[in-house]
């Protein structure tokens, strides 16, 4: 066997592609966004009102658009780019980044903006309004000003309460203070007809005004964003020219894809590590087209193998499916547990006025999908309270799947 030493040599001095894979990851955000100016333009104008007078009234934006358009990354360029520039010029702007499919209750959103802000305010066995009156204060102290961002907030706006949501989203009408520190972008998936229904109710017709939509993407946007990226995280010229072209033409929402910047990305990621495993193995010294089709197919195929299995499943069976992907994905946790699963199911059935099965029916569902070999699942022990069990998933990318599941119930039930 080879010593440590060498093998920590051998796989440093491996010959690669990359220069700098992290460039890749989805939470990356780069230093340029192509396309995207004049949301970061028109985001800037609302917050004018800001660097005006800072605390006279509080901005709030709306970002609206389809899976992948560059909502958040413009959002965190835009937070981080205007805070340095209110501190350059003597006004202390801090930015905070809460996803809501993570922290989806206002108590959690609270903790969350203070822990970011490291402020020192203890949060335990406080509610929500206490808590936000103790952040105010704090903010008062240290004559502190806040963007606060708050992201995929339609898992925040679907799970909470009525109350939940004045509070959050008429934060300055619950509390009546002179000087307004806190600044809100709200990011959410979908169209600005969509959202314009849900954000009426809460908030009134006035925030409408402030909705900035976001398109997908064409195919020679996604060139230039994905030359960038090209540039930054690959040796100069290991990329072939029409690798970049081949993922636009896939992805771009006028040659036929969803216009998505995230699986474009995606898509020129796994083909740079299928290139970089064959380059290993001296099979190749470049990313080409063909490892973009590789990915491709390979994609495609265990999607494939997927969708033949779920035809021939009844209504119910494929709708705690969906709660199953559909959970996994808002969490991004490789396993959930089943009260997860049972809550979100109920969601989807309520959604399409379904009357849910019961409790053992839906775990006897989850054990067939089990037994079919398109979930997999786990037990723990989980203390006193006995074993529980856990699902997870892994043949194919929970978005696409998701689509495709859509269509299939749809489907399902013209059929019935
Ligand atoms: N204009 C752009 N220039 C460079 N990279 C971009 C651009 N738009 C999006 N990206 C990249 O594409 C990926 C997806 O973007 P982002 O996460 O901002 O999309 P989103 O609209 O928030 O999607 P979702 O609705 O799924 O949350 C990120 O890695 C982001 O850095
Ligand atoms: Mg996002």
């Amino acid at each position: 066997m080879p010593e440590i030493d060498e093998l920590i040599e051998s796989e440093i001095r491996r010959p690669t592609v990359f220069i700098d894979e992290s460039v890749l990851y989805p939470e990356y955000v780069p230093k340029r966004l192509p396309h995207r100016e004049n949301h970061v333009r028109k985001i800037a104008a609302f917050f004018k009102a800001f660097s005006d007078s800072p605390g006279r009234t509080s901005v709030r934006v709306v970002l609206v658009g389809p899976v992948g358009t560059g909502k958040t990354a413009t959002a965190i360029a835009f937070g981080r780019a205007f805070s340095r520039m209110m501190q350059r010029r003597g006004v202390l702007l801090r930015y905070v980044h809460v996803n809501c499919s993570k922290s989806s209750n206002p108590a959690s959103i609270f903790r969350d903006i203070k822990n970011q802000l490291g402020l020192p305010l203890p949060d335990r066995g406080l509610s929500a309004r206490e808590m936000a009156v103790g952040l105010l204060k704090m903010l008062e102290r240290e004559n502190m000003y806040v963007i606060v961002t708050l992201d995929e907030i339609e898992y925040f706006i679907k799970s909470s309460s009525p109350s939940g949501r004045f509070l959050l989203l008429r934060f300055y009408d619950v509390f009546k203070e002179d000087v307004k520190r806190m600044n809100f972008i709200y990011v959410t998936r979908g169209s600005p007809t969509g959202i314009q229904a849900v954000l009426d109710s809460i908030t009134g017709s006035y925030l409408m005004e402030n909705v900035i939509p976001f398109q997908p993407y064409t195919a020679a946007e996604l060139m230039d964003i994905l030359n960038d990226r090209v540039k930054e995280a690959f040796y100069e010229g290991v990329v072939d020219e029409e690798v970049v072209e081949s993922i636009a033409r896939l992805t771009g929402y006028d040659t036929g894809g969803d216009g998505n910047a995230r699986k474009a990305i995606a898509i020129l990621h796994a083909a740079g590590k299928l290139a970089d495993k064959e380059l290993a193995e001296g099979r190749t010294s470049r990313v080409t087209v063909d490892h973009v089709r590789a990915v491709v197919a390979q994609e495609y195929q265990s999607l494939i193998d997927v969708l033949d299995k779920i035809y021939h499943l009844e209504l119910h069976e494929i709708l705690v499916l969906k709660a199953i992907i559909l959970a996994l994905h808002r969490t991004g946790e490789s396993f959930i547990p089943m009260g997860e699963i049972e809550r979100t199911y109920r969601e989807i059935c309520e959604e399409l006025g379904e009357e849910p099965r019961k409790h053992t029916r839906v775990y006897m569902l989850v054990m067939d999908l089990k037994r079919r070999g398109i979930i997999i699942t786990k037990t723990s022990m989980k203390g006193r309270r006995g074993r529980s069990t856990y699902v997870g998933f892994a043949a194919a990318p929970l978005d696409r799947l998701l689509e495709k599941l859509n269509k299939v119930i749809e489907e399902k039930r013209l059929m019935r």
